[in-house]
């Protein structure tokens, strides 16, 4: 009986943890979940065509992509220099050497007027704009998964060819933070 009274508080902070925390868990799970999307969206393999800029960028860190390649008026390359003159539908095998063009089917950027920026950007501003259906071809939540699912630009990112390195979270690990985020409102980060 002495220890009832104990027991009691025990069992009743027990009871308001449990009630408290549901809210503020699911919105420190959708934080993480986030953390994990801007960590791929913004990795090199990534960001590297989601820019502002008229140029696509190469390498980790960064650099204005060689022979003056342009953007275009539709991504797919200035007239007379467009993606595909250079880049193929695939990778090419290793025993090409490294420095010469990744591929992957379709080899773009996305056009002037819709350029998916994502370089840059603090959590809230590169969550919005992820979301804004004006700018990312009229997506909603379900077709972004469906997109980083399985868009085959997407995937190059963990099979990008010769030295490069790949995003170093595993995709199904992105996909699957990216469908609790999906499945939770796509809720965007405070700041
Ligand atoms: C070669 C350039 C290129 C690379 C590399 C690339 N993307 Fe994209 N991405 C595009 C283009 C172009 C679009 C526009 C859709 C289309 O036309 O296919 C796009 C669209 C998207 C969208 C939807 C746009 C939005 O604003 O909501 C997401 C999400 C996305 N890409 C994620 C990724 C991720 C994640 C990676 C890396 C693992 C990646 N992309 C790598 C070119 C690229
Ligand atoms: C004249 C040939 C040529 C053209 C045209 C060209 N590229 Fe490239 N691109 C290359 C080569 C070569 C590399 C690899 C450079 C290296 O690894 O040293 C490359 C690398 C890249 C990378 C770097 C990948 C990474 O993450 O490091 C991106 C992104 C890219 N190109 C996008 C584009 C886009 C988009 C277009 C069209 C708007 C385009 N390129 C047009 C030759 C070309």
């Amino acid at each position: 009986m002495t220890r009832a009274p104990s027991f009691q508080i025990q069992a009743f902070v027990a009871l308001a943890f449990l009630f408290a925390v549901p809210g503020t868990q699911a919105a420190t799970d959708s934080a993480s979940d986030f953390a994990v999307i801007q960590k791929v969206l913004q990795h090199p393999r990534c960001q590297n065509c989601h820019i502002p800029g008229d140029a696509p960028l190469q390498f980790d860190e960064g650099r204005p992509h060689a022979q003056s390649v342009q953007r275009g008026p539709d991504g797919k390359g200035a007239p007379g220099l467009a993606c595909s003159t250079c880049h193929g539908t695939k990778n090419l095998p290793a025993s090409y050497g490294d420095h010469v063009p990744p591929g992957a089917p379709n080899w773009h950027l996305p056009p002037p007027d819709k350029k998916m920026v994502f370089i840059n950007l603090g959590a809230h501003e590169l969550c919005t704009r992820l979301k804004d259906t004006q700018q990312n071809n009229g997506k909603d939540l379900a077709a972004l998964l469906e997109h980083v699912d399985h868009d085959q630009l997407v995937l190059w990112g963990w099979n990008p060819g010769q030295d490069r390195a790949p995003v170093p979270i595993a995709h199904a690990d992105f996909v699957a933070a990216f469908k609790r985020w999906v499945d939770a409102g796509g809720p965007c980060p405070a700041s």
